[in-house]
């Protein structure tokens, strides 16, 4: 087959594992959630919601002036931070760790509507460049085996070795959420262009992993970081230039930075604050990230973000029905 730049290519039978996928993390989020407030299916740990300012960049060449970036300003944003994990573990535990940004005051038609005076765009980035599977039968398969035992676990890996490569690789120990740098790992339209995103610390502090570390010991580097200095990041993106060796329909597949470098587009600044209350835990974990909340010139690209489409919006909403809240999207 011929591949087009920013062009998808859905396979056939998507929307049964899309379903399967529903069912099966509905299924596991009733069984670990019976007795307790429920939490997210994925990304249930978090180390900290913070607030903090994205600023489009000023004097972007013409190519770099899409959609949100079209006009230089900046936008207030609350950025979660947390753990992959579908159970909350200890830090220690090597994990993949992930960041979630809310931007507030976006002017547009989001794709994801919530009411007319919600006026939010998300950004959901990961620690590695690469996810683990390809597609969403793939990543169903695995979900699958993972409740299905240890011989079909051992058997879905040896039958994909490629899945058991990303995963080992991303499963890593940070000292610090704010010294990460993460990607996006989907693509997203960039007008007519496709590109993936990625958040890079700017003079990020390294703090040395403690020798005994508690279980929260993440939230604990952001507390100490935050109590006296600024984390900045450079957000950029990355555009497709070769539909072959940067697929649309494989996030598995890291874009090779050497082929197409990452060009800055805004940066985010997290000052100095106070966030660890319990009010902005509760805050933290009622909100809801979907990466279908943004502009149409951003919008996802490949199976596994039209899977979230569908996932995110029904598991978000099972949780906020389960613990009896109604989702509102926050103002600046
Ligand atoms: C088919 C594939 C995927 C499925 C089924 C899935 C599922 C989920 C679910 C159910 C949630 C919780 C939603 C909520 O209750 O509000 C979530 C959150 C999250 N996902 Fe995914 N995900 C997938 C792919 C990805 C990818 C490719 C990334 C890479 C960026 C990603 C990063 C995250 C992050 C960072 C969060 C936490 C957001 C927050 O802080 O609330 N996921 N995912």
């Amino acid at each position: 087959m011929d591949l087009q730049l920013a062009t998808e290519y859905p396979p056939p039978n998507e929307a049964e594992h899309i379903e399967s996928l529903i069912r099966h993390l509905r299924a596991k989020m009733e069984r670990d959630y019976a007795k307790t407030r429920m939490l997210r299916d994925a990304h249930p740990k978090m180390h900290g919601c913070v607030r903090g300012e994205f600023r489009i960049l000023p004097d972007l060449p013409q190519e770099l002036r899409v959609g949100l970036f079209k006009q230089s300003g900046v936008y207030p944003v609350w950025v979660r931070f947390s753990n992959q994990n579908g159970t909350v573990t200890p830090d220690s535990k090597p994990d993949i760790r992930g960041v979630a940004l809310k931007l507030m005051g976006v002017e547009g038609e989001e794709l994801v509507q919530g009411g007319p005076d919600e006026k939010t765009h998300d950004f959901i980035l990961i620690s590695d460049s690469r996810f683990v599977t390809k597609d969403v039968a793939e990543f169903d398969g695995l979900v699958t085996s993972l409740t299905g035992g240890q011989v079909q676990l051992i058997w879905y890996f040896l039958t994909h070795l490629r899945v058991l490569r990303n995963l080992l690789w991303s499963l890593r120990r940070f000292s610090n959420p704010l010294a990460i740098r993460y990607f996006s790992v989907a693509p997203y339209l960039f007008g007519k262009k496709a590109v993936k995103y990625s958040l890079t610390p700017r003079d990020p502090i390294e703090i040395p992993a403690p020798k005994n570390p508690s279980e929260n010991f993440l939230r604990e580097a952001m507390v100490s970081q935050l109590g006296s200095s600024d984390a900045v990041f450079d957000f950029a993106v990355q555009f497709q230039i070769d539909p072959y060796k940067m697929p649309i329909e494989d996030p598995g597949i890291t874009w090779d930075e050497s082929l197409s470098p990452f060009r800055k587009v805004a940066s985010l600044t997290i000052p100095k604050q106070v966030f660890d209350t319990p009010d902005r835990r509760e805050f933290g974990d009622n909100l809801s990230f979907n990466p279908w909340r943004c502009l149409p010139e951003h919008r996802p690209l490949g199976g596994i973000s039209r899977a979230r489409r569908i996932v995110y919006q029904a598991l978000s909403q099972f949780r906020h029905e389960n613990n009896q809240i109604s989702p509102k999207e926050p103002a600046a």
